[in-house]
């Protein structure tokens, strides 16, 4: 079998032209303009293009983005006056603290202080807490999971009492989307660093979301033949013959497992537009409930 690619950045596009038409419908009936305020932290390289790329989109779709830079040494106080001020501020519908943040800051703290309304990222503890109960009902759900779920979707919508194997546990993507695909009724087993037999436990999966950050780790003969397979690394791999110094590869063995799996996504443009168009998503939605 050969892998359909999971084309990532064609199906964001599709989502994007539907939230630019949603906003110019609005504008035109009168209604204000989402926006959304992003507070950026320090120097680290990968998180400034992150930035600069949700600003573009932002301004893309006539979302209007309020950009917050600070230095490396900022303080917690200072943090935490803007955040209580973006809570305030009635033209900020949406508040994106780009992580990681540098260890100084209690990142928790921080993510603590946003109004779950305005918590655009799904992170804040309610958000998370909502989400990790059936019945509960999160104001927003993690950018890059909701994108996940809806890649896998597009192959198979229903993913009820398919074995589900996710590798990484972080706050942002790894719990939030065990736990997603857990409320999608599908069977979940989360692995980490400290797992035993992982490659014995990826094989189990009818679905396997590789979000650990090493390149390459999950091979080819780690994957059940039919599988569907999501790689959310975004990993720097030196290349003196990339004018950058480095190209990005993912977290999965991209050309072996494509012989054999149903569908994968590619790195780049895969998960990664996903994770835009569903902040986007999430913003239009939080000025809308207002
Ligand atoms: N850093 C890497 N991915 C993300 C994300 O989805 N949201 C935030 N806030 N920071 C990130």
């Amino acid at each position: 079998m050969t892998a359909q690619i999971i084309d990532g950045k064609q199906i964001a596009g599709t989502l994007k032209d539907k939230i630019a038409a949603a906003i110019t419908e609005r504008s035109h009936a009168g209604l204000p303009v989402p926006g959304l305020a992003t507070v950026l932290v320090g120097n680290d390289p990968p998180s400034q293009i992150y930035i600069k790329n949700k600003i573009r989109t932002c301004q893309e779709l006539g979302i209007h983005s309020f950009s917050h830079t600070f230095p490396e040494e900022t303080t917690q106080a200072a943090l935490e006056e803007l955040v209580l001020a973006l809570n305030d501020d009635p033209l900020v519908h949406g508040i994106l603290i780009q992580l990681p943040l540098p260890p100084h800051l209690d990142t928790f703290r921080l993510l603590s202080r946003i109004n779950p309304q305005k918590d655009v990222d799904g992170i804040h503890p309610i958000n998370a807490g909502l989400l990790s109960r059936k019945e509960g009902t999160p104001w927003f759900i993690p950018c890059t999971p909701a994108g996940i779920l809806y890649l896998i979707q597009t192959v198979t919508p229903d993913i009820s009492g398919l074995e589900a194997v996710v590798i990484g546990r972080s706050a942002i993507v790894g719990m939030p989307t065990a736990q997603l695909l857990c409320r999608h009724d599908a069977t979940v087993t989360i692995c980490h660093s400290k797992t035993r037999q992982l490659p014995d436990i990826c094989r189990r999966g009818d679905i396997v979301v590789a979000a650990v950050g090493k390149s390459h780790l999950v091979k080819a003969a780690w994957i059940k033949p039919g599988a569907i397979v999501i790689d959310v690394g975004i990993n720097r791999t030196p290349d003196l013959a990339d004018p950058r110094g480095y190209h990005i590869t993912g977290d999965t063995d991209f050309e072996a497992i494509r012989q054999t799996a149903k569908a994968i996504t590619p790195v780049p443009g895969g998960v990664g537009p996903m994770t835009i168009a569903m902040l986007m998503q999430n913003t239009l939605t939080a000025a809308i409930r207002i």
